[in-house]
Parts: C-alpha cells; structure tokens; sequence
C-alpha cells in the first residue's frame, strides 16, 4: 500500500479531457463550464501518443503546454497521463513484432487502442522514452497534481517476446525444469518438458490447458505489466519529478493484475469503475469497488473514471439518472474516494465512444446532466473539509473482512473443476453485497494482514491457497476471530494440487470437517436446508471431525447430512458452509454471523429503510453519509450538522438524496 494517505486537500473533482478532438473555440468553452462547474482537475494526454510524438523521435507539444496553461491559468490542475495504451500507427508499422498476439496464433493489428505486445523492447523502450519527455518538460509544473501512468494495465501477449520473459520468469521462479515438472504435474498426458524453449504461453490447444500452466501465466503476466509501470514510474523520478504516481486499475471485470503488489508500487491507488446495472444492486456495486479500492490502498484512494450519464449493459448504453451519478459519487467519497472523476469532460462528436456517458453531454450545458454536474460540484466544495484524512488513514472503521486474493479468481477460473459455474467474482460480490445489505461496514484483507481488528472474517470460494494462508486463518481463529469459509474453498495448494485425505484439504483441521464427495447440482436444481435455507450448484458429503452442524440438509442426496459446521476454539470460532446458498439465504446467515460476533451496523435499522448509512473518519471528525436509495422519504435523528443544507441534528431525507453530516457524537437513528 502506498506510504502515507492520499491528501490533496480538497475533493478532486473532474475527468478525463481529451482536448486534441475539439477547435480552440470549444477549448475556451471547455474552460468556462469547468469553472461553471467548481471542475478542479483534469485528466490529460491519456491517449495523446500521435499528437505528442507524430513521427519516431520527433515531438510536438506545444498543443498540450497550450492545454495546460489553459487549465492552470483558470485554477484548475492536472493528472499528466503518459500515453503508452496507444501506440501510433507508426509504431506497429516500424516494429511489429510489438503487437500483441492471441491465444491463437493470430497478430492485433492498430485501429483502436491498447495494441502492444508488454514484454517487446521497443515497446517498451519507447514507452519510457514518452514518459521521459513528459516528465522534463512538465514534471514540475505547479498545476501538476500526479502522474497517471498508462491506462488500465491488461492487454495481455502470447506472441514470441512474452514466451520469452514467460521463460525467464519461469526459470526464476522454479530453477530447475525438474522443479517445474513437478509443480505442474507434467507427467500427466505426457506434458514433461526437456528445455526451457520448449514451454509456451498457454496457446490455443486441443483440449483442456494445464492448470497450473495457467494460474503462472496469469501471474507473470501481473509482474510483467508491474515491470513496465515500474520503468515509467523510474524514468519519471530520474527527471527529478516528485509528483504522486498512480495508475488506474480497471473494475469490475478484469483480473490480470495481483492488487495488493501493484498497490504497494503506487503512491496513489486509483480505479475506473463502471456500474453493470441499472438496477438497485449498482449501490451495492458502488460499495463492493470503492470497498476494494479502499482495501489495497490501506486508505484513501482516487476514483479516476465513472460515467456521468450511461451505464452499459450488454448490447446497450441505458441511463444513469443525475440523481443517481450524485448520490454514487458520494458513496465513492463515502468509502474513502477522494475524488469524482468522469470518463470524459465532453462527449465526443465522433469516434469509438461516441455514445459514451460525459460531464458535457451531446446536447451541451443547457441540460439536466450538466446541471447535476454543477450541483456536484457545488456539494463536493462543500462537503470539503471530509476529505481530510485521519493521521493513521483508516478512513473506515470496519469490523468485518472479506479475503480478497487475485490468485483465488485466477485458480477457480481454470477449467474442468467440479462445476465451472461459479466464478470467484460472484462469490466474493454475493457475500459483500450480503453485508451491504446488513448495513455493515466491510473491508477487503490481503492473506496474511494483520486480522486482529476484525472480528469476522469471510473467505469466499478461495479454491487455492498456500500452507502459509492456511495457517494464518488458523491464528485467526486461535487468537479470537470468528472465520466464515465458504465451499470452494482450501482445495488446492499453490499449484493447483488438491489436498489428498478428504476436502477442504487445506482447512481440513481448522474447520473440523472432511468431506469425501463434492456433489454440485444440475443447473435446475436446488436443495432445501433445516433451516428454510436453499441452496444450488455445489454441495458436499460432509463428515464432523470436531465441528458441529448448526444447518442440516433437509431434501436431495445429502438430507440429514451437516450443510453448515462450526467449531468453538477458544474464544474463536470457524465456520464451514458447504452449498451455494442463494442470496437471500446468505443475507440471512451473513446476519446472523455478525451478531454473533458481536458486530452492529453503522446505524441500525437504516437498511431496512432503504439508507445507506457509511461513517467516513476525517482528520478532526467522524462524518455520516446516508444515501437514501429507496423511494420514500425517511426522517433522520442525532446530534451533527449536515454540511450540504446545514441542517441539524433532524433531518428529512427526501427519495435519492443523501446527506453528509459532521457527527457531534454517534447514535443516528432513521425512521421512515
Ligand atoms: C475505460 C477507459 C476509458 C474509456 C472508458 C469507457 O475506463 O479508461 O478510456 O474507454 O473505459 O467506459
């Protein structure tokens, strides 16, 4: 996690803008609405590579210092992002082995973006060249507000150079072929490798890949891209440029990156975060990201894009209401964000994205949307003094932690396991949204953290983990917490070995229960529980070693079987539920699990109102955002000023309006 908390002093409030699209007369216009607005920071040069370097060696800035004499003559300051997501043309023409190939052979040719290959030198040479100019030229510009490094790290090659460091990395890593033979288990269909040349990024093949193959190729490529951000990141500093340095991870969706090593190399962890529905469960999503978020950074953290005006799902662009993009941006800033910043300023008139959400929509500023804006910006300016962190940069008291691991999507993600139906995303997303639904408050941990402030720990379907992992959930639980594991979990080792002696191999011992047979449902099945509980896709024969059944399965083979264990340890506990149960039966026993480790919600009673109620630490004073998603009025009660009305101590909160209130002492209450 970066060394200190991110503190720019103010709520960071803005976007990407892309200027080289539009006439100078659009740029003063540009200019005049970001002040209209309170806009005080601009993301620029994201993908500026052609307009910056036109020709190999050949530079042209003056655009960009025009860009930034604009901005910071009005007030308004900076991310400088280096534009290495999107070579020129001209760079795949002169080096084309710097494209990236796919799985199955076949090259990416440019005509969109992100069309390098990570591991070729000219790629990369080139990429710190760029970053070298950027940085003498404007490294210590007054109106610099950090370093936005590349774009959304992911694009991943299977082409000759990443076989290459794939190899390199391999040899590092295990030292000897023997060693690598074994750790995945090549004798099985006589996959035995004789030299290291022999071994591939795991290409298109005839039938299923090799899991362990798979999970290190994932991991490579995560060091691999950290290396790249890692050279930009050095070549800037050798220009003496002292800027923070962040770059912007890409959620919900994409896994190629390990968070928590790639958090520890940023000063500032940043996101891009696009909601998935239009439904309620985009508030949820907005906690479950910014909750992440929050988690790798240790503290405060940068929310780099959202969409102001769409939200795409599937095959179409639906809207995002004004209420709505006001009311997620303060759940961002709830859960710690120090900024709302938008993907992008002005909605393009032609292009790719075209039709993508913006601060400016096609029809201009006389429109509700850029009127939301301006109300926005007028919140965040006063709500300012939150954004000062508390000194330790726990800017939420959480009691309950989520294990959180990239390794854990990247095994359940390899093929052929006992159902290939559930994806670690989900799991970890459907006991989240379980708490959210609670009212609690819910960090992500990193196997291994200190635990000790949390009373409850959750671990979703991590289906491999190592013996270190294991041991440090045994202390969990020896030293006092109460740990929750669900199925899917504690299988495999490391390389994707599964524990011999009966499953949850791994957990086994701590959880005091052996199961012989994983039994998962067909698609249309389900089971009923003791306890009114239902469950689907996974279930398992479970034996009591020293756990004790708390839920029992009530219909399907395993009737009268355990369905949920726990095991006393001390003044610990450890818990086993064996089956998917259905989001409303985790919701239940999620519930049940934090009362019973003594854990209340930030205010009580206000999910069953529809509020979410989020305390965020500051420097001088806890403040409470509550965010009323429902679609009544509620009336809130306690001691606290609210800083967008100056209401206080009784507040009516009307269907979508929220209220960030600098609380004199703790004890809300809502009523409907
Ligand atoms: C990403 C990119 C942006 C834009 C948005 C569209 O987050 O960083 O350039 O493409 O997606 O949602």
């Amino acid at each position: 996690m970066p060394n200190q908390p991110y503190s720019p002093g103010r709520f960071l409030f803005g976007g990407d803008y892309n200027p080289e699209q539009w006439s100078r007369e659009t740029w003063a216009e540009d200019i005049a609405l970001m002040r209209r607005a309170k806009v005080n920071t601009a993301t620029i040069g994201v993908f500026s590579w052609a307009e910056l370097e036109p020709r190999e060696g050949e530079y042209d800035a003056a655009w960009l210092d025009e860009v930034i004499e604009n901005l910071h003559s009005a007030g308004i300051g900076f991310f400088l992002a280096t534009p290495t997501a999107s070579p020129p043309p001209w760079f795949t023409v002169a080096h084309p082995d710097a494209l990236p190939v796919r799985p199955d052979g076949t090259r990416v040719l440019h005509g969109s973006r992100d069309t390098y290959a990570i591991s070729a030198p000219a790629y990369r040479e080139a990429a710190r060249r760029v970053a070298t100019f950027l940085a003498e030229r404007y490294g210590s510009h007054p109106g610099l507000r950090g370093w936005h490094i590349h774009n959304e790290y992911g694009t991943v090659d299977h082409g000759p150079h990443a076989a290459r460091a794939f190899r390199e990395w391999l040899e590092r890593k295990y030292g000897t072929l023997e060693r690598l033979n074994a750790a995945w288990y090549t004798a099985f269909w006589s996959q035995r490798y004789g030299a290291w040349d022999e071994i591939l990024p795991p290409m298109q093949t005839q039938y299923l890949h090799n899991p362990a193959h798979l999970v290190d190729f994932k991991r490579f490529c995560s060091d691999e891209m950290l290396a790249a951000f890692t050279e930009q990141k050095e070549a800037i500093r050798a220009t003496g440029s002292s800027a923070p340095i962040t770059t912007n991870f890409m959620l919900p969706t994409w896994n190629h990156l390990d968070q928590w090593s790639w958090s520890d190399a940023q000063d500032i962890v940043s996101i891009d975060h696009y909601l998935d529905t239009t439904g309620p469960d985009g508030e949820a999503h907005v906690a479950y990201g910014s909750d992440l978020t929050r988690s790798w950074a240790g503290g405060p953290w940068v929310l780099m894009e959202q969409s102001a005006t769409g939200i795409r799902v599937g095959d179409r662009q639906l809207t995002k209401s004004p209420d709505r993009m006001i009311r997620n941006s303060l759940a961002y800033i709830a859960r710690g964000s120090q900024s709302s910043l938008f993907f992008q300023w002005r909605a393009s008139a032609a292009g790719s994205e075209v039709w993508h959400g913006a601060m400016v929509p096609h029809a201009g500023a006389d429109s509700a949307a850029f009127e939301a804006v301006v109300r926005l910006g007028d919140i965040l300016e006063r709500i300012g003094e939150v954004a000062d962190p508390p000194a330790d940069g726990v800017v939420l008291d959480a009691g309950i932690g989520i294990v959180w691991d990239a390794e854990g999507w990247w095994s359940l993600e390899t093929p052929h396991l006992p159902t290939d139906a559930i994806t670690y995303r989900d799991e970890v997303r459907a006991a989240h949204r379980a708490l959210w639904r609670g009212g609690y408050a819910t960090d992500f941990v990193r196997p291994g953290a200190d635990a000790s402030r949390y009373r409850l720990l959750v671990v979703p379907a991590l289906y491999a983990m190592t013996r270190e992992t294991a041991r440090w959930l045994e202390s969990y639980v020896e030293s006092g917490g109460h740990l929750v594991v669900t199925f899917a979990s504690g299988l495999a080792d490391q390389d994707q070995r599964v524990v011999a002696d009966g499953y949850p191999g791994m957990l086994r011992g701590l959880l005091g229960v052996r199961s012989e047979q994983i039994s998962p449902l067909a698609e249309d099945d389900a089971v009923e529980l003791s306890n009114g509980w239902r469950a689907g896709t996974w279930t398992e024969q479970l034996r009591l070693e020293s756990a004790s059944a708390v839920v029992r399965y009530e219909t399907g083979a395993m009737a009268g079987l355990p369905a949920v264990t726990r095991r006393d340890l001390g003044r610990g506990s450890a818990t086993y539920v064996s089956a998917k149960l259905t989001q409303t039966s985790l919701d239940a026993f999620i519930a049940e699990s934090a009362v019973a480790a003594g854990i209340e919600p930030v205010v009580a009673g206000a999910a069953a109102s529809e509020v979410e109620a989020v305390r965020r630490r500051g420097a001088g004073a806890d403040y409470l955002f509550l965010l009323n998603h429902g679609t009544r009025p509620v009336r809130a009660q306690g001691a606290g000023v609210d800083l967008i009305t100056g209401a206080e101590d009784v507040l009516e909160l009307g269907a979508g309006a929220v209220a960030v209130i600098r609380e004199s002492r703790g004890g809300w209450t809502i009523s409907s």
